[in-house]
């Protein structure tokens, strides 16, 4: 099939170099010229696992192609996807809808045969009837379907999630856009539960699905404190409960809270979507202010663990919002460094992989390391954020031989606990007493 998908990011290019591997001509799309120009040039513009690989192959096929120009990408695709970023409002917390109704409107101004129009962007409940009215006011002889197609992949595991979803969820509202999705879908029929559902449901599921995941995230942490103040062991207690298949063992890892583009945007928009049609999500609500009071409780740890040191340096071990990618949006690590800039602390850091994202961000009011040991070099404490593998095999003998004070503050469990101890350091962790 022809393709094109408009958003060239953390989705849709993944989402369309799985296509072309699936044997589909794929046009990606972008406004931001400096990313297909990269691309054109065959330099990914992100880091994914396995995607270098897969995009070396695939540009060979002369089947995937980028453009800045919907006009030209769209020409003779059936199916047009949308995977813009949709980002809320930072006090309102409403979804900011521009970039899809901006899409929107120029798609209207080109199409020119029968095209399904399937959204990938996670968008407010009733999109899919709003971008089918707003395309056939702005052009009465077009004749399209708007689809719901969530994406449920994972940050660090889309090439995975490309090609073994759990599920793939369809909204619509039309037979003859069913057909279309169906021969889309054919290299997973059988293979993976297909279920057809409206086009509402469709864009509920996907919040419904992300806001449980961030209340799991919230339960096992508060249960986390729960377990270290009760001289009990939360993985223990979180194998026990997973036990259960009504419950399931997956998310149930303590930390420092859920972060990244989308568990805390999507759980704040369908909070201020309920707000507004008045059903309060009392528990999403929760989660959301159990997630931010998380980090602060965090910050104030590692606080109280330097209190009584002049001028405390503080090496700080992960920036991503979790392993496996080198997106900082919304990472816990970042909000507590923030928490820890109010206090004037003097921080150094490190992350294998987003150094160059956190610095967009955090500019000079850190240090930045060139790896973990040179991080924690005269370091009082040093704290992991980030559940990067590459910190669970630290040599702690060589990083205590240069540091001030030898004491680690684990926020992700990664460091053996006997391990630090033989190496001379104070270790502590989380949801173990
Ligand atoms: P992203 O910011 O990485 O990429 C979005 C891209 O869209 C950007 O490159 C931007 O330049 C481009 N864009 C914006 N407006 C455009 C326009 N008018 N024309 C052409 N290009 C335009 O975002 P993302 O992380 O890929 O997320 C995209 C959507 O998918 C969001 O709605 C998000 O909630 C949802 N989602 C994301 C993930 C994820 O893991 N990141 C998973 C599932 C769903
Ligand atoms: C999440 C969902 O898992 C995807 O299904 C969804 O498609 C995506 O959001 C989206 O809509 O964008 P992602 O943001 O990539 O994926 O990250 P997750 O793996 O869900 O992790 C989110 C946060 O929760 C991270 O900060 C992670 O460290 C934290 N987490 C996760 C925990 O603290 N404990 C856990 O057990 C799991």
């Amino acid at each position: 099939m022809k393709i094109a998908i408009i958003g060239t990011g953390y989705v849709g290019l993944p989402t369309g170099v799985g296509l072309v591997e699936q044997g589909h001509h794929v046009t990606c799309i972008d406004k931001k010229k400096s990313t297909i120009n990269s691309l054109n040039a065959g330099k990914l513009t992100l880091f994914e696992n396995g995607l270098s690989e897969l995009f070396e192959k695939n540009r060979k096929t002369g089947r995937l192609h980028f453009t800045t120009s919907i006009k030209e990408g769209i020409k003779d695709a059936e199916i047009i996807i949308i995977a813009v970023n949709t980002p809320i409002h930072a006090i309102t917390k409403e979804v900011d809808m521009d970039n899809v109704y901006a899409v929107a409107c120029e798609l209207a101004q080109y199409i020119e045969k029968y095209t399904v129009i399937a959204m990938k962007s996670t968008v407010p409940i009733g999109t899919g009837d709003k971008i089918e009215a707003l395309m056939k006011e702005k052009n009465s002889n077009i004749d399209i379907d708007a689809v719901s197609l969530p994406e449920f992949l994972r940050e660090g595991h889309a090439i995975h999630d490309f090609f073994n979803p759990d599920r793939i969820i369809v909204g619509l509202n039309s037979t003859r856009a069913r057909k279309v999705i169906e021969n889309f879908y054919k290299p997973f029929k059988g293979k993976v539960p297909i279920l057809f559902v409206s086009r509402r449901s469709g864009e509920i599921i996907k919040y419904a699905s992300n806001a449980f995941l961030a209340m799991k995230i919230h339960f096992i942490n508060e249960m986390s404190d729960f377990c270290e103040k009760s001289g009990a062991n939360v993985y223990e207690v979180a194998e026990g409960v997973g036990l259960d298949t009504r419950i399931g063992s997956r998310f149930l890892n303590p930390g420092p809270g859920y972060g990244g583009s989308c568990l805390p945007k999507d759980t704040n928009a369908i909070a201020h979507m309920g707000r507004k049609i008045d059903t309060p999500m009392s528990l999403i609500e929760a989660a959301i202010q159990g997630n931010e009071w998380r980090k602060k409780q965090i910050a104030w740890r590692i606080l109280d663990s330097v209190k009584d040191l002049v001028n405390p340096k503080i090496c700080i071990l992960g920036l991503a919002f979790k392993a496996d990618t080198d997106d900082c949006r919304e990472s816990p690590a970042l909000t507590v460094i923030e928490y820890l800039l109010e206090r004037k602390m003097n921080l150094v850091v490190f992350d294998p992989q987003a150094m160059k994202n956190a610095k967009n961000l955090l500019e000079d009011k850190v240090t930045y390391a060139k790896d973990e040991y040179a991080a924690a070099k005269d370091a009082d404490t040093m704290v992991i954020l980030t559940e990067w593998g590459c910190f669970r095999n630290l040599d702690l003998k060589k990083i205590g031989k240069t540091m001030r004070t030898k004491k680690i503050m684990d926020f992700r469990n990664l460091i053996n606990q006997e391990h630090a101890k033989n190496a001379g350091f104070e270790y502590c962790r989380i949801g173990v007493s």
